[in-house]
């Protein structure tokens, strides 16, 4: 009983919150360099503000970040020592392609993310690599508009294209769009969505949303065709929905709120959109206009596996004298029954079970949960930071996923706390919101030397591991 036998115990980051090095190796501009910490980043990730460059009056997290750039080999060998058998990390598209439209790659970007994929297999450690975390070169968004353009989809083939092609062999597990219901909360960290004073912003975020789900069944398909030993997954930021009370209106507005995320998965992974979407399509007047060749794509190429990111459930209520709450972009109503991080994030164990069960009962398909993780100020002290409210978050999330996979039989292939290393928070653009069994030495100015110190949790989750999950 317990967890897989070859259970993938690992961490998780994106390029954009820790690589740095934006100008280095012929790496192009991308929307999540110019997402400023302050009081512009939420205008800007909303595609309500417009910072189309770098500036000086701003601070940039992500131009420097934690500089994994000049640091994976250090920070890999730290993962190792942890006994990590995976490892997520994003492509930072513009590496790639610095403009997005090019028809020849970046050598020094591929071989940057070859060198980091070798690394990682000189410790037996599977790299799981999202196309996209939040990322569109700055370029496709001046000059087509983002996902907004249906062209995007071949930019991205061109990109996936290259990508399973060249890293045959060295990459199995991949994720398509990070958190792709992110563009109906973050539409500009999410896709690259710019707004226009009176434009029907409805209707460019599903219209967008459609273009990534045609380019993720693409993707899939070019996937298999390349190397049927590929794994594909879709990537949502889950989190069950709880009705405020028992008020049917309530259930029906939690229900009702699920299915905006679920929607998703449904086309990633049963290949159709579910009919409450297309009725709801219907009464805003969104036309997909998609093609007898796009609904065979979408039919035809679906996931392999389900994953997603959880560090809260959700609760909703229609009535209007109950007190809100923050948690990842989505705003809900406040539980009276969870506590909250020190950000506001309400911590629910239990919820990731009930999260787990509904996704696998509905898709049956396995998962992976990629994010999970408190996010906390830490302190450090002679070297390392005592973090036993981290160890104390993930036991009892690691417990609950326990409990869906040896009581609720749920199969899951894997488990990959958020931000291993600390990184820049998405939401916020701090370093003081930390997820790390590793502390890194920068704050919220950009100051200090990065250098990497290891944790308590550290040690605690190398234990985990080493028990697969038996020592808690
Ligand atoms: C998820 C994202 O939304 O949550 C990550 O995929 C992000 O990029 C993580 O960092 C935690 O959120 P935050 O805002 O605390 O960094």
């Amino acid at each position: 009983m317990g967890f897989r036998k070859d259970f993938l115990w690992g961490g998780a980051t994106a390029a954009n919150q820790c690589e740095g090095a934006y100008n280095v190796g012929g790496r192009g501009l991308a929307n999540v360099d110019v997402c400023p910490h302050g009081p512009d980043r939420f205008p800007v990730m909303l595609g309500k503000k417009h910072i189309t460059e770098i500036d000086s009056e701003h601070n940039f997290p992500a131009l420097e970040a934690i500089d994994f750039y000049h640091h994976y080999k250090e920070d890999i060998k730290l993962f190792a020592e942890m006994g990590f058998k995976t490892f997520r990390l994003s492509i930072a598209w513009s590496r790639i392609f610095p403009l997005g439209d090019e028809e020849t790659p970046n050598e020094e970007g591929l071989q940057f993310y070859e060198d980091v994929f070798r690394e990682c297999h000189k410790y037996g450690i599977e790299p799981l690599v999202t196309i996209t975390h939040f990322d569109c070169p700055m370029h496709l968004i001046k000059k087509y508009g983002g996902w907004k353009n249906h062209k995007m989809i071949d930019f991205y083939k061109n990109l996936v294209t290259v990508l399973f092609t060249r890293y045959k062999g060295l990459v199995k597990y991949w994720l398509t769009f990070n958190e792709i219901n992110m563009i109906l909360h973050l539409p500009f960290m999410g896709a690259g969505l710019m707004f226009e004073e009176g434009e029907d912003e409805t209707y460019a975020k599903y219209i967008s949303a459609h273009h990534e789900l045609v380019a993720s069944a693409l993707a899939t398909k070019i996937a298999h065709e390349i190397d049927p030993n590929n794994m594909i997954g879709c990537m949502v930021a889950a989190g069950e929905y709880y009705p405020y009370c028992a008020m049917p209106e309530d259930v029906w507005d939690a229900k009702c709120k699920e299915r905006e995320n679920l929607m998703f998965i449904d086309v990633q992974a049963r290949g159709y959109y579910p009919n409450y979407a297309l009725k709801e399509f219907e009464r805003l007047g969104i036309e997909l206009d998609m093609s007898e060749e796009e609904e065979k794509l979408l039919r035809e190429n679906t996931v392999d596996f389900i994953s997603f990111s959880y560090y809260s459930s959700r609760c909703t209520t229609t009535r209007t004298d109950v007190e809100g709450s923050t948690g990842n972009a989505f705003k809900g109503t406040k539980n009276p029954y969870l506590k909250s991080s020190e950000w506001g994030w309400q911590i629910d164990p239990l919820g990731l079970r009930i999260t787990m069960n509904t996704l696998y009962d509905r898709y049956q398909k396995p998962l992976f949960i990629v994010e999970n993780g408190l996010g906390a100020k830490d302190v450090l002290v002679n070297g390392t930071v005592e973090d036993d409210y981290r160890i104390d978050y993930l036991r009892q999330h690691i417990k609950a996923m326990k409990d869906a996979v040896e009581l609720d039989g749920v199969d899951l292939l894997g488990y990959t706390p958020w931000g291993c290393i600390d990184l820049v928070s998405a939401s916020t653009g701090e370093m003081s919101k930390r997820y790390g069994f590793i502390y890194v030495d920068k704050d919220d100015n950009g100051e200090g030397t990065l250098k990497r110190y290891k944790k308590k949790s550290f040690y605690w989750y190398k234990d985990v591991i080493a028990s697969n999950g038996e020592n808690l």
